[in-house]
């Protein structure tokens, strides 16, 4: 293998391709890192000389883009001009799930992949690998192909491609220990030579018996997989805890019970608010779309359930809330502790947060929200009543300050598991909320003992004994 890659186009500086191109400029020094977006505000947001400003909160990625960037790290809008130059191009952009026409509710849109592949064929130059790096439906890289072997045919300059899928499993919060510690990096293709070239990338700091080679359409169908099966484990360990609450047994006991079995394994069975992130739904409709494409309604309705199952945990959840107090929320504060669909990150998308708020605002509720990360101009488009079925009855604020937010509330609400929470002072809590109070621990993060030894009512998720 002669050739080597030096040159690196990223399209799309988002959570995805911003903390990946991050790490690879630092771990290869010698290669030339190019991060390309549309948007405008994102790249002035990624080129701040605040590093506390980047558009995405990410422990250990601010140091990074200190070190790399204006080194071998880029942030621009110059999409065509860093294609032209670069060995391998990245694509990540998001794929969202459509909207209207065929496919509508489960099937990805692909447009702006189909964009950046049409933009890769006119500027590339010679030979250039192109590298799916956003979650795809199986067999995308077919028309990625495509529109690449038209160009190649309608150009006189003689260009050719390879294309990979590199699909990523990085966990946001713990993006960048994710990127430098992987358990596996997953590379599909054909060419065994670009193989060689992405995975020379890799090898850099991932060690080689962790670079799983595939086809290409096995790789893109162990992503949706992957995230299938974790958003699975999630479901089944919700489902178990109405019935705990129902039966009286504690599902923090039946996870580690049941979590002790190998073949089982501890991780991914905390139950929660209901499973967010920008992945695990839209990637689970996928798998929905695709085995119906193919005419497998029961492998479809399977995967389905898991969705449907998250969506009734959500409301089962802010239900709950309207119930134990006495049937109505209307008029009456709650205080809602974390907006972001986890904790360490400011990412709110298919956050269980909005489903539950938006429920507690139509019954009229008046909502003080606090999120040590997320911005309110992003909780206020979550909020966005655009649903004609959903009428707004109550009113939401934020609140800078946990014990601002609970002050004279009658209830407090935590849904996202951020450190502070656990620190919170229930002595202090029991002196300002009023009473009757409730405290909502969907997180499971709080020694039930501290609050009701200070006289509110406690509920956690999963609780037989709530
Ligand atoms: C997204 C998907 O959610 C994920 O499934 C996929 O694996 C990778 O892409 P993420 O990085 O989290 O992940 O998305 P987002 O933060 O929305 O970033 C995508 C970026 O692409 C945006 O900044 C957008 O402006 C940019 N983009 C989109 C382009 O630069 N060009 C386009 O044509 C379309
Ligand atoms: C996920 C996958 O983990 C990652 O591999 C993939 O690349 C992208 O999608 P992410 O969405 O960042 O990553 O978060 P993850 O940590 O998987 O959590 C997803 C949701 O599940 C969160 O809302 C989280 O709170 C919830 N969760 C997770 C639980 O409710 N219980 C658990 O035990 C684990």
């Amino acid at each position: 293998m002669n050739f080597k890659i030096k040159n690196i186009c990223c399209i799309g500086a988002g959570y995805v391709g911003g903390p990946t191109m991050a790490v690879i400029a630092d771990k290869c020094p010698d290669v030339k890192v190019e991060v390309v977006d549309l948007d405008v505000e994102r790249i002035k947001k990624w080129n701040h000389k605040d590093l506390n400003k980047l558009p995405i909160y990410e422990p250990g990625l601010a140091e990074i883009v200190g070190r790399c960037r204006e080194v071998n790290l880029f942030f621009s809008n110059s999409v065509d001009k860093k294609i032209k130059n670069a060995d391998m191009v990245f694509i990540s952009v998001n794929t969202p799930t459509k909207k209207k026409g065929l496919g509508a509710g489960k099937a990805s849109d692909l447009k702006w992949v189909e964009a950046c592949a049409r933009q890769v064929a006119r500027y590339s130059v010679g030979h250039t690998i192109v590298v799916e790096k956003s979650t795809l439906p199986v067999r995308t890289a077919e028309v990625i192909k495509s529109i690449l072997k038209e160009s190649v045919k309608s150009n006189v300059t003689a260009k050719t491609f390879d294309v990979l899928s590199n699909p990523e499993f990085l966990s946001e919060g713990s993006a960048i220990e994710d990127l430098i510690n992987p358990d596996r990096v997953l590379i599909g293709g054909e060419n065994e030579n670009a193989i060689d070239l992405l995975s020379s990338i890799y090898s850099n700091w991932v060690p080689k018996n962790k670079i799983l080679r595939t086809n290409i359409w096995s790789s893109e169908l162990a992503k949706l997989t992957a995230n299938a099966f974790l958003a699975q484990r999630i479901s089944s360990i919700n489902s178990i805890s109405a019935l705990c609450e129902a039966t009286g047994a504690d599902v923090r006991e039946v996870a580690r019970a049941i979590g002790s079995d190998k073949r089982i394994g501890p991780k991914f069975l905390d139950s929660g608010p209901g499973f967010g992130g920008s992945c695990f739904k839209k990637d689970i409709l996928n798998l929905v779309y695709l085995s119906e494409y193919f005419g497998l309604p029961q492998v479809a309705n399977f995967w389905e359930s898991v969705v449907k199952l998250n969506d009734w945990h959500q409301h089962r959840i802010s239900q709950l809330v309207v119930k134990k107090l006495f049937g109505t929320v209307s008029g009456k504060k709650i205080s809602i502790l974390g907006f972001a669909f986890k904790a360490n990150t400011n990412d709110t998308r298919e956050s269980a947060a909005i489903r539950i708020c938006k429920d507690l605002l139509e019954e009229g509720a008046i909502l003080s929200i606090h999120d040590p990360k997320v911005e309110m101009s992003q909780i206020s488009r979550d909020l966005k009543n655009e649903n004609q079925n959903f009428s707004k009855e109550g009113s939401w604020t934020m609140s800078e300050d946990i014990y601002d937010s609970i002050n004279g509330s009658d209830a407090v609400v935590i849904l996202t598991e951020w450190e502070e929470y656990t620190k919170i002072k229930w002595d202090k809590v029991s002196t300002i909320v009023r009473r009757p109070a409730w405290i909502f621990d969907s997180r499971s993060i709080i020694d039930p003992k501290k609050v009701l030894k200070n006289g509110m009512n406690f509920w956690r998720v999963g609780d037989g004994l709530n």
